[in-house]
């Protein structure tokens, strides 16, 4: 029987204890947090699968069937990672999308700083498709002593101590690494538990896939538009050309290159010359991800994971999936250079 068949009736919580000694030691704190994201998730989970009906009786008035009024799901969403990441104390400070500061909590002494995107692909929710939550946790640079500043936030992405995202698809399902591979994890909603679904994914070094909005061409680098002509010419000895495969939002098309390989990017283009994805909380955590499972994720010029932040919420261009996906880009970005 192999490992995974034993593990596979294991849940969040048992699994993170299992695993709780080999990334945090003796002290709990990271466990602790993956625990209280995991719930926030649950929660979001519900919302999101409701949003439908929700919406539907929300048109006749300003309150939902509970009384409550209907608040658009990406509020309702960072409302609740927000208070998951306040109740432990183990959060000194966290950075939401929604948020243009970054957010000091009365435990300014908490060990862990957490970066998140409550809802990505918000604009998908109306039309019942995928949408997610990624979340990117540092461990503070300071001592525990002073309050945390935005120099212990502006870390690059590898000092990152784990990093996730939670997909509310035709199933819920949570991934995340804390730097020993990749772990996902599917929601039973009969139970309200994530279940084990594989401790160990690996991405496939090469599929003929790619995903990318082909609308934005212009004010790509040279070096993307010849890379995108050469993927679609036709040889079957290199399988070209590629199917395309694009959701518009960043968890649903990277968990499915994840799942089934090939390259997602996001270029530089002429309404975003420095590129659309937020570092600190799509990409970085995403392309821990992706490299923890064996892919690649490069900015252009380098990984990403190295880039050095100046502000929280920068973006960068993104290029990252299956491994020889991305380095046959890299080729083509390193020659026209
Ligand atoms: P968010 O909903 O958090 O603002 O993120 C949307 C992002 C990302 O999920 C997706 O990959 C990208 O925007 C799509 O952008 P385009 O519509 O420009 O293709
Ligand atoms: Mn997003
Ligand atoms: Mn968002």
């Amino acid at each position: 029987m192999t490992q995974k068949n034993v593990n596979h009736m294991l849940t969040l919580e048992e699994f993170i204890i299992r695993s709780q000694n080999r990334f945090d030691g003796a002290t709990g704190e990271l466990s602790q947090l993956l625990r209280d994201i995991g719930l926030a998730a649950k929660i979001v989970s519900r919302e999101v699968n409701k949003a439908g009906i929700t919406n539907l009786l929300g048109q006749y008035g300003s309150q939902n069937v509970h009384g409550e009024s209907v608040k658009k799901l990406d509020v309702f969403a960072d409302d609740q990672i927000k208070s998951a990441l306040a109740r432990s104390g183990i959060v000194s400070m966290m950075i939401s999308e929604e948020s243009n500061e970054l957010i000091r909590l009365e435990s300014s002494s908490g060990n862990y700083i957490v970066f998140f995107d409550p809802l990505d692909g918000s604009s998908n929710i109306d039309v019942n498709v995928s949408v997610g939550t990624i979340f990117s946790i540092y461990r503070r640079k300071s001592s525990r002593d002073v309050p945390a500043e935005e120099s212990d936030a502006l870390q690059p992405g590898d000092k990152q101590s784990a990093a996730g995202y939670v997909l509310y698809g035709s199933s819920t399902m949570l991934v995340y690494t804390t730097g020993m591979g990749v772990s996902s994890f599917t929601l039973d909603p009969s139970i309200g538990e994530f279940m084990l679904s594989d401790d160990d994914i690996r991405i496939p070094d090469f599929t003929p896939q790619y995903s990318i909005n082909e609308g934005y061409s212009s004010g790509w680098p040279g070096g993307v538009r010849d890379y995108i002509a050469y993927i679609k010419q036709v040889d079957p000895e290199t399988e070209r050309p590629y199917s395309l495969r694009y959701i518009g939002s960043m968890v649903s098309d990277l968990h499915r290159i994840l799942l089934l390989g090939g390259i997602f990017l996001y270029p530089p283009n002429v309404s975003n010359p420095h590129g659309k994805l937020r570092l600190m909380y799509e990409c970085n955590p995403m392309g821990y991800i992706i490299e923890q499972a064996g892919g690649l994720a490069f900015d252009g010029s380098g990984r990403i994971l190295e880039i050095n932040p100046q502000s929280i919420h920068q973006t960068a261009p993104v290029y990252m999936g299956s491994r020889s996906n991305v380095e046959k880009l890299m080729e083509f970005l390193s020659r026209s250079k």
